[in-house]
């Protein structure tokens, strides 16, 4: 997403004037000191109305959609990795509990690129239930407890009333089912 390049690109030229600094008087750096410092400022700022877009993408389109882009994404990301998603027609979910399920899903996707070496990634939304499936390694979930990102998962499914269940074991993939409550 173009937020995203730009916050990427900001970073990269903090980067350059890190490796500039080292050639400048003691006077000149502390100059490049503080344009870093106004650097840092627009690019939290750049994260900031990214995500509060990501909101509005959400509300306004919905999970359906909002679902689509992260996938689109993560298609890009993974390259040779199919990432497929199914939405069952006419699936809606209330705001607070698609805000969550995107948050989650976001995570979830990015474990099944960074940990499962899977080959197939499925996300499959439906009225009352949204899974996120892999066909990779599959990891011990009584051993593993310990990860931020699945502990924030669990979390923020709590706060929204969410059903959160994950089932994975070694060769056996990874699926995590999130519950709309009352389904
Ligand atoms: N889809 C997955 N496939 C294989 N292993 C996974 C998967 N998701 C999570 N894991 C394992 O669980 C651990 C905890 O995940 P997480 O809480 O998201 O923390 P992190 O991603 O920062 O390591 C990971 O380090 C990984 O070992
Ligand atoms: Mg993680």
């Amino acid at each position: 997403m173009l937020h995203d390049d730009a916050g990427q690109v900001l970073s990269a030229i903090g980067l350059h004037l890190d490796v500039l600094r080292g050639e400048l008087t003691p006077e000149q750096s502390a100059q490049v000191v503080d344009i870093q410092k106004l650097l840092e400022m627009v690019i939290s700022r750049i994260r900031a109305a990214s995500q509060a877009l990501h909101v509005n993408v959400v509300e306004r389109a919905g999970l359906g959609f909002a679902l689509e882009q992260l996938a689109t994404k993560s298609r890009e990301k993974g390259a040779g990795i199919s990432v497929q998603l199914q939405i069952a027609p006419g699936a809606r979910w209330p705001n607070e509990a698609a805000h969550a399920a995107y948050r989650i899903t976001g995570e979830l996707l990015e474990n099944a690129m960074r940990h499962s070496g899977a080959q197939r990634i499925e996300i499959r939304m439906q009225s009352g239930t949204l899974e996120v499936r892999d066909d990779g390694r599959g990891f011990d979930v009584e051993k593993k407890t310990a990860g931020l990102g699945l502990f924030l998962c669990r979390h923020l499914a709590k706060r929204a009333r969410l059903g959160f269940s994950l089932h994975s074991g070694a060769g056996q993939g990874t699926i995590v089912k999130l519950t709309l409550h009352g389904h």
